[in-house]
C-alpha cells in the first residue's frame, strides 16, 4: 500500500503526475482554502501532509493525525505550522529553500521600481481614456540609483536582492540576527548597520526575514516614528513583520513615500485603507510565482516527503 498523503492544494500538472505516482492522494473535492477543521477532516489517518504557507497546520491538527510523521510546507515560510508541537510528536516539518530566492528577490524588485515609478497609477491612467499625452510634471516619481536600500534578513533571499540592487548603483546596508562574513559583505557590497540606523537612513527598506516571535511588528509605530521620511517599504516577507495600522498611518501622512506588498496581515483580508491609497503597489502574495519555481517547489517537496517516509533525514529539515 502506498504512504496516504494528503495535500491541501493542487500543484503544477508535472508534479501531481509525480505525486499520484507515488502516493495516494488525499485531496478535498474542490482547490480552495481549507480550514483548521477541515484539513483535519480529510488528513486525520494519512502519513504525510503537503500544505501551503495558507493552511493552518496547529496543534489540533498534528496532535488529531496519529500516523502522521511528515509535514512538507510548500513554501519557504513555515509560520502556519506549530513547530514547537510538532516536534514534540516526532512530527518532521520541511520547506522550501533555494529554489524561491531568486523569484522573490525578482519580486521585492519589481514592487520595488513599480512604487518608485508609479507604474500601477500609469496603467490606471493609461486604461481610463484620461490621460492627454506627454506632460512635463506627470506622475513623477524617484530613481534608485545611488539610494540607500535597507534590507533587513539577509539570508538567501535578502542576498539576492542585494546582488540585484549592486547592478542598479544603489548604497546597501543590512541589518540581520548575525551579521555576514566580512568577505560575503564585500561580495555583495553591503555594510551592517544597527536597526536604527538602517531605518533614519534608508531610501528603500526591503523585509526579508522569516515571520517569528522575535520578527513579529518588528516595524512597529516607534519604528515608523524613526524611519527616515519619505522612505519606502516592500514587504515580500510576511505581513505581521509589520504593524498594518502604523504603517497605513505612516503611508497617509507621507512619512513613507509609497509601499509595495505582496504579503498582508491576515491575507487574504485586506484592509480597507489599504485599497484607496494610491501610493502602495499591491501584490497577491506572488513572490514565488513563477512556472519554474512552483515546479522545483513541487520537486523539493515530494523530495522531502519520501525522505521522511523511508526513515531517511529530508533535504530540508526545519526547527
Ligand atoms: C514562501 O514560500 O514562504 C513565500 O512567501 C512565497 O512567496
Amino acid at each position: 500500500m502506498p504512504p496516504r498523503i494528503f495535500l491541501s492544494r493542487s500543484l503544477p500538472d508535472t508534479i501531481m503526475a509525480r505525486l499520484a505516482d507515488t502516493f495516494e492522494l488525499v485531496q478535498a473535492a474542490q482547490d480552495i482554502q481549507l480550514s483548521g477543521p477541515e484539513i483535519l477532516a480529510l488528513a486525520a489517518d494519512c502519513d504525510g501532509m503537503i500544505t501551503m504557507l495558507s493552511d493552518p497546520i496547529d496543534r489540533a491538527v498534528l496532535a488529531g493525525c496519529p500516523k502522521l510523521k511528515v509535514v512538507a510546507n510548500y513554501a519557504v515560510g513555515t509560520n502556519n505550522i506549530d513547530l514547537d508541537y510538532a516536534r514534540s510528536a516526532g512530527i518532521t516539518v520541511t520547506n522550501t529553500p533555494d529554489v524561491l530566492t531568486e523569484a522573490t528577490a525578482d519580486q521585492a524588485f519589481a514592487l520595488m521600481l513599480a512604487v518608485a515609478r508609479r507604474t500601477v497609477e500609469g496603467d490606471k491612467l493609461v486604461r481610463s481614456g484620461r490621460w492627454t499625452g506627454w506632460a512635463p510634471t506627470q506622475l513623477l516619481g524617484s530613481e534608485i540609483l545611488a539610494r540607500r536600500l535597507g534590507i533587513i534578513g539577509m539570508g538567501r533571499i535578502g542576498q539576492a536582492v542585494a546582488r540585484r540592487a549592486q547592478g542598479f548603483g544603489m548604497d546597501i546596508v543590512y541589518h540581520n540576527r548575525n551579521q555576514l562574513d566580512p568577505t560575503l559583505e564585500t561580495t555583495l557590497s553591503a555594510r551592517y548597520a544597527s536597526l536604527d540606523e538602517l531605518l533614519a537612513s534608508s531610501d528603500f527598506i526591503s523585509l526579508h526575514c522569516p515571520l517569528t516571535d522575535a520578527t513579529r511588528e518588528l516595524l512597529d509605530k516607534a519604528a515608523f516614528d524613526r524611519i527616515k521620511h519619505g522612505a519606502y517599504l516592500i514587504n515580500t516577507a510576511r505581513g505581521e513583520v509589520v504593524d498594518q495600522d502604523a504603517m497605513l498611518a505612516a503611508l497617509s501622512d507621507g512619512r513613507l513615500t509609497g509601499a509595495g506588498l505582496d504579503v498582508y496581515t491576515g491575507e487574504p483580508a485586506l484592509h480597507p485603507r489599504l485599497l484607496e491609497l494610491e501610493n502602495v503597489v499591491l501584490a497577491p502574495h506572488t513572490g514565488s510565482a513563477t512556472y519554474d519555481t512552483r515546479n522545483r517547489m513541487g520537486e523539493v517537496v515530494l523530495d522531502n516527503v519520501a525522505a521522511v517516509l523511508a526513515g531517511r533525514t529530508p533535504p530540508n529539515p526545519v526547527g
